[in-house]
């Protein structure tokens, strides 16, 4: 069983697609490490698992101890690790809080959020040896400051984002909430892969988060999201009989006794 290299993801570009999905512990990263190239430990941790309304609050210590869980379980893919809001607002600490997550954790690379504002940045963390993972578009962590969650359509704008990342020496680039006309120019805009989510088919790869596409978030479907099991029902299903079976006194049968 071969490591994902950081080499493998950007030689990808324009080859096969990239497949990258999140995870926040071992056990789904475990089940996923086979089938993906890419596992993100998102700050939609704090969405997914802390049940807030944004990934806002996502702290550096919460994303080191997910991402430790996540490097336990996960063995061939690589995995990334994400910045959490406010841990990367300058240069200095930026590069601090990226040197945290080698030292304590196993993850690969970082990724951020952020285009040619932020090229410094990685610029900084790139000289230091670090694998940076840009991410354009819909920047959840802009969510409070403009108002919502909007699908981005300044395709200038974007194009320099993605080359300023480039030039600054991201391996990679997430591109979330962008139409798939405009997703399609900047991925050949750049020698780079880059990531859709919500951006169409003609990207290098699709990064997914995995209670969306396993159909265990119930509350709403963006668009982009494909269900790939009914994961809730399929829960409640199970649940509903599990509580029979131990309300009849039918579980524990004398198979699962001692
Ligand atoms: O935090 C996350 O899960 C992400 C993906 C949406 C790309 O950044």
């Amino acid at each position: 069983m071969k490591k994902v290299t950081v080499t493998d993801i950007k030689s990808a570009k324009n080859g096969r697609k990239i497949v990258m999905i999140t995870a926040y512990d071992a056990l789904f990263a475990k089940l996923f490490d086979e089938y993906v190239d890419i596992i993100l430990v998102g700050d939609s941790l704090n969405m997914v698992f802390a049940g807030k309304p944004d990934t806002l609050s996502a702290t550096m210590k919460q994303m080191i101890y997910h991402t430790k869980a996540v490097c336990n379980g996960a063995k061939r893919s690589f995995v990334v690790f994400d910045m959490p809001y406010g841990s990367y607002t300058d240069k200095k600490k930026a590069l601090k809080n990226a040197l945290k997550v080698y030292k304590k954790t196993d993850a690969d690379a970082v990724k951020l959020e952020g285009g040619a504002k932020k090229a410094k940045i990685v610029e900084e963390l790139v000289k230091n040896g670090i694998a940076v993972m840009g991410h354009i578009g819909l920047m959840p962590q802009q969510v409070r400051g403009e108002g919502g969650y909007k699908v981005k359509t300044d395709k200038e704008k974007l194009v320099k984002d993605a080359q300023a990342l480039e030039k600054a020496g991201v391996f990679a680039i997430v591109l979330e909430g962008v139409k798939a006309d405009i997703a399609k120019e900047i991925t050949q805009s750049v020698k780079v892969p880059v990531i859709g989510i919500g951006a169409g088919k003609d990207v290098d790869g699709q990064v997914i988060v995995w209670s969306d596409m396993l159909g265990f978030f119930e509350d709403f479907k963006p668009k982009f999201v494909k269900r790939y099991l009914q994961g809730a029902k399929l829960t409640k299903e199970a649940l509903q009989r599990y509580a029979k079976e131990v309300e009849e006194g039918v579980f524990p049968s004398k198979e699962e006794s001692y």
